[in-house]
Parts: structure tokens; sequence; C-alpha cells
């Protein structure tokens, strides 16, 4: 008993690479790959979708900025369930984590390993469409094996996720350019009169938005395992890449040292920093100085940046053409990958709003980009009948390699749900600790440091919720529940602004975007039940305020402790887990 009571905790093995790669590569997963033909068929035209995948990119980058003042305003772990309790206290926080863990969590898990399988499977069923049970097996199959994963190894896992990033990227790199080629060689006719057809009943634009949210959703990620972040205050709050930086500045030294002879001298002369800029500035005044700063960033940086990526391009991709040169399409393309990996890590080298500021319009412009490449491949009719919009852009686009696309939106998909099962554990977890769950969910692996129970619950629900499941239902119910409590997460934020502004927060952000993002939340809660209630979303309504129901026998009066205690010691000694505490 006394090891007992020597409490284990977490490990903070979550750096900055992998966090980025965990918002990145949990937002882009499945949606990109399955939602743009029910945003199609939503809401009616081409023009009207793209609008649509603009306006959730939107609403993502405002709700992250949101999410990052609370994230340094409350550092632990959770998420909305961590605000929400310190905010509005324990029976909000239940009836959160009641449906968290029975709808939401296992609702994402299952959407998202519905199309790993989707496209999984897709190389085997070339000309029909695949057998429901071959699918869904597969996508169990999925579930378990991240499942086992998560439970054994941290490191394999975070493995696993930037290994899926690499390959996601590649993919809509590949999409993208297709989409230009095509658009190039002419193929606009889908793009003329595109806002004809437009559906603008409410209820077909709350749809068409949850679908498309679904894509931008994770953009929370990383404020459920804030204490699993090395530094967290420093990946919260200033996210640096030191290594990245070094990298450039060592190229650009290595040029530079050519001319340090003489500019030693200057640099004894004229102690400031700032280079060429300031000297000129100092020796010419102020009009050449501004001159040479605009010729510096627009034409000397960005050429020589050209160029080592173009050299780098050149050798990376020289072992694949050991007998002739490599086409240009493909050195080029090289060289934009290389840089734009650079230029993720640079950006990065700025604080968290800033980052999210830029990251996920980045990932808007992604989006958006990949649906005009669809469009530009198939006709809306084509595109809206399609299953799998990536395999059939990619038999029509790289025809007999079309196979390829279907392998990286599966990987895509695999690692999302990897990055899904990651911080949907923790929520759970940090729900144990403060007594809302059942205490086992609380305790880690003795060895392993990771909270298997929390996992296998969560695996056994989501294989539960597949039985029936399909995507689209899916990902309704759960964009529907996730905006009814992001709602009420911001008017948490709301709350602390106007009446605890003297709490500590190295980030502000502006209360007018609480504001609006509380007021489309709103609009997204009301708009499927406005013209068109269906009697389902009455139903998910009962079950999140059904969380009172149960809070008040079990939570506040503790009944049944007694079998529940026998239950947790069993599974304890079964499991080799022990209660862990809090990382702050
Ligand atoms: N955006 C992801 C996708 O497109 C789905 C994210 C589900 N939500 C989550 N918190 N994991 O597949």
């Amino acid at each position: 008993m006394a090891a007992e009571t020597q409490k284990l905790s977490l490990k903070r093995e979550v750096g900055l690479i992998g966090a980025i790669s965990f918002i990145a590569g949990t937002m882009m997963g499945s949606g990109i790959f399955m939602s743009p033909q029910s945003v199609l068929v939503n809401i009616g035209s081409p023009g009207a979708s793209l609008v649509i995948w603009a306006a959730c990119g939107l609403l993502a980058t405002l709700g992250s900025l949101c999410y990052a003042e609370l994230g340094t305003v409350i550092s632990e772990s959770g998420g909305e369930y961590i605000y929400i309790l310190r905010i509005f206290g324990q029976v909000v926080a239940f009836m959160f984590v009641f449906s968290f863990v029975i709808v939401m969590r296992p609702a994402s898990a299952t959407g998202i390993a519905l199309s790993f399988a989707e496209y999984a499977v897709a190389p085997f069923y070339h000309d029909c469409t695949p057998p429901e049970l071959v699918v869904k097996c597969v996508a169990a199959a999925g579930i378990v094996m991240l499942a086992i994963v998560n439970s054994m190894n941290v490191r394999l896992a975070m493995f696993i996720q930037v290994f899926s990033m690499v390959i996601k990227l590649v993919a809509l790199a590949v999409i993208i350019i297709g989409g230009v080629v095509l658009l190039f060689k002419g193929n606009t006719e889908n793009f003329e009169d595109s806002f004809k057809g437009t559906n603008v009943e409410i209820s077909s634009i709350g749809i068409s938005l949850y679908q498309g949210l679904w894509s931008y959703d994770g953009w929370n990620t990383l404020n459920y395992v804030t204490e699993e972040l090395k530094r967290p205050e420093f990946v919260l709050s200033y996210i640096g890449s030191p290594g990245a930086s070094l990298v450039i500045w060592t190229l650009s030294g290595l040029v530079a040292m050519l001319g340090a002879l003489s500019y030693a001298e200057l640099g004894t002369i004229i102690k400031e920093s700032g280079g060429d800029f300031i000297y000129i500035l100092r020796i010419y005044g102020q009009f050449p100085a501004f001159f040479v700063a605009f010729t510096f960033l627009l034409v000397v940086k960005p050429a020589s940046i050209a160029a080592i990526s173009l050299s780098f391009a050149e050798y990376a991709v020289a072992p694949f053409y050991q007998d002739c040169s490599p086409p240009q399409l493909i050195v080029k393309c090289a060289a934009v990958v290389a840089v734009m990996v650079v230029a993720m890590a640079n950006i990065l080298n700025v604080n968290l709003p800033r980052a999210v500021m830029i990251a996920i319009p980045m990932v808007t412009m992604l989006y958006l980009l990949v649906n005009v490449s669809y469009l530009a491949a198939m006709t809306p009719r084509e595109l809206m009948s399609s299953s799998a919009v990536a395999v059939t852009w990619g038999n029509k686009v790289l025809g007999s390699w079309g196979w390829v696309m279907s392998i990286a939106a599966a990987l895509s998909a695999f690692g999302s749900l990897n990055g899904t099962f990651f911080s949907g554990g923790r929520v759970c977890f940090v729900a144990a600790r403060e007594g809302h769950m059942p205490d086992i969910l609380a305790m880690a692996h003795v060895n392993r440091l990771t909270p298997s129970p929390a996992l296998i619950f969560t695996t056994a629900i989501s294989l539960l919720v597949l039985i029936p499941g399909d995507f689209q239902s899916i990902v309704n119910f759960f964009s529907f529940t996730a905006w009814f409590f992001y709602a009420i997460t911001l008017s948490g934020l709301l709350y602390l602004k106007i009446k605890k502004p003297e709490l500590p927060r190295p980030y502000r952000v502006p209360i007018v975007i609480p504001i609006l993002v509380i007021i489309a939340a709103i609009f997204l809660v009301l708009a499927p039940i406005i013209d068109n209630p269906a009697i389902e979303y009455l139903y998910v309504t009962l079950f999140i305020f059904s969380g009172v129901l149960v809070y008040v026998p079990f939570i506040h009066f503790k009944l049944c402790p007694g079998l529940l205690d026998k239950v947790t010691v069993f599974l304890q000694l079964f499991l080799e887990v022990a209660p862990a505490d809090k990382n702050l």
C-alpha cells in the first residue's frame, strides 16, 4: 500500500515539433478526404462550398486564439473540461465530460477510423463500393491497433504522429499541384457560374458548416495535454525553434564568411547590429538604407533561399534518377517542400497566438486549394457521388497510380486517429483525477507511464459507436455536441476576462473575438434544428443534459462506492496501473 501512495506522473515528452504535429496532425486527417462531397451536396454549388471552407477556417483560427488565452490562464491539462470545471464548477464540467467520454471522443475516433478504413480498402475494390462489413472491421482494427500503441509507448505514438503528418502534407501537396496543372490546362468549366444552385436554407448552411468544421476540428488539441508539454509556457505562449533558425542562419553565414574580413572592421566602427542595413543607414542615410532593406527582403533573401533549396532538391532527388536528369517539375516540387518545411519551422519561432494566426490560415489555404483541385478534376456531380474523393481524384489524375492517394489518405486518417486517442485519453484521465470518472481511469501504467485504463475505456466505447455509425451522421452529431461545449467554454473565457481581469495572462485575446465565436457557435447549434428539426438532435440534447441525472447520485452522493472499489483494485492489479499525479 505504501508504494501505492507514492504517485506517478505522466512524463513531459511532447516537445515543440511534437506539439505542432499534434495540432496539425489531428486537424488534417479524414475530413479533407471525406467531407468535400457532403459540403457540396448540402450547400449546392462549388462557389458556396469554397466560401463554407473558408468560413470554417476563420472560425477555427478565432477559436484557437481564445483557447491560447485560456491555456495560459489555466495551465492544467484537460481542455474544455478543466476550463469549465474551474470557471463554472462541478455540475457543468461533469455534463461536459459525460458527453465527451460517451459521445464526442468515441464519435471522433469512429468517424476518423471509418475514413481510414474507406481509404485503406479502396485499392481492393476498384469498380465497386466496398462492403460495409469489411470497412467496419478494418476501422475496428485501426482503433484497436492505435489503442495498443498508445498504451505501450508515448514515443512510438509521437513517431506515428510525425510520420503520418509528413505523408499527409505530401499528399495534399500532390493534390494541389495536380489541380494547378489541370487549371493551367484549361479545366476551369466547373468554376463558371459557380454560385448557381446554392441552397440558402439555414439548415443546409448549418450542416455544411458541420461537415467543414470537422476537417478543422483538433485546433484545440494542445490544450488537452498542457501538462505533458515540455516547457508549456514556452510552447503555449512563446513557441520558438532555435534549431531551424540555426540551420538557415548557418547557411547564410557560410556565404557571409567571404565578406567577413572587411565586415570585421566595419563591425568595430559601427557597433549596432543590423548588418548592411545599419552600416548603410549610418554612412549613407535613410533612403539608401531603405532601398537596401527593400532589395534584401524582396530579392536577395528569396533568391538565396531559392538557390539553396533548388540545389538541395537536385541532390535529394538525384538517387532516384541515376541515368537521366530529373524532371524540372519534380526538382521544383522538392525545393518547394524544403522551403515550406524550413519556413514552417521559422514561422513557429514566434509566440502561439501568432503561430495560430499563421498556421490555421495556412491549413485553410491548403484545404481551399485541395477543394479547387477536386473541382478541377471532376464535375460537381461526380464529386457529390464519390464516397472517397481522393480516390476518384487519384484515378482521374494519376491514372494507374491512383492507389497511392488511397494509401496516403488512409495514413493521414491513421495519424489523426492517433492524435485523437492521445488527447482524448487525457481528458478522461484528468476527469477521473477530479473524481468525475471512476478512479481507475486516472491511473497510469507503472512502467510505461501511459494512461492505459482511460485509453482502453475510450476504445471500448468507440467500438460500440462503430457498429451503427456512418461517417456523415457521426460527424454531424459530433459537431453539434462539440460546438455546444465550445460555446460554453468560450463564455467562460468571457467571464474570466470581465470578472477576473487581474489573473496573470501572457496572452490576451481581444474581447470581440470570443464574442464573435460564441455568436457563431450559437448559430451552429441552432441552425440544424431551426427549419428542419431532426429528432436525433433532440436525443443528443437530452443526452447531454442527462449527465446531471448521473451526477447527483454517483458523484455528489457517491452511491455504491463499495462495489466500485473492488473493481478498481482488481483492475489495478490486472493492468499494473497506479494513481498518477498532477504535473504542474
Ligand atoms: N479534423 C479531423 C479530421 O479531419 C477530425 C478531428 C476530430 N476531432 C478531434 N478532436 N480529434 O479527420
